[in-house]
């Protein structure tokens, strides 16, 4: 007989084996994905409406092959990205692209969202008027 300690522990060991398989079994993928974090704007950073400043970003995680290396920059605030494209069509593995701060209502709360594959946001930020 069959206890129902032995079931269970047959059951846990037919779990793991089977988590193991699905495990082993995902793709490895090359081009990966590549979402490089922006290293400024950073917290305390203030932009000044009109002026030209510089969004940068650590490139020293880039994987060798990058599966859309331009890159986008568009303005965020309250969980809103901003339509408004502020720069495009540069290359990510620059680490940096110079964008001229947009008219936008002064206040603090604003981030930068850097796309290539996919977005990743700036901390929040000020912008002031001229
Ligand atoms: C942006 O960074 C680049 C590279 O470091 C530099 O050449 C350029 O002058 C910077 N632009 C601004 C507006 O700070
Ligand atoms: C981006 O820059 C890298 C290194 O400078 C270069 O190898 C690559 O071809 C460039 N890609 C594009 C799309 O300009």
């Amino acid at each position: 007989m069959i206890s129902s300690m032995s079931r269970i522990y047959f059951l846990f060991f037919s779990f793991v084996i089977t988590l193991f398989s699905l495990v082993s079994a995902l793709p490895v993928d090359r081009r990966d994905v590549w979402v490089p974090p922006i290293t400024s704007p950073t917290e305390g950073t203030i932009w000044t409406i009109g002026t030209l400043v510089n969004v940068t970003w650590d490139t020293s995680t880039k994987p060798d092959q990058v599966t859309n290396p331009l890159g986008r920059v568009q303005l965020r605030k309250d969980d809103l990205t901003s339509s408004d494209v502020l720069a495009e069509g540069f290359n990510l593995t620059d680490g940096f692209v110079e964008i001229t701060v947009p008219d936008v209502t002064p206040d603090f709360g604003y981030q930068v969202v850097l796309f290539g594959d996919s977005g990743n946001f700036s901390p929040e930020f000020e912008i002031v008027a001229a």
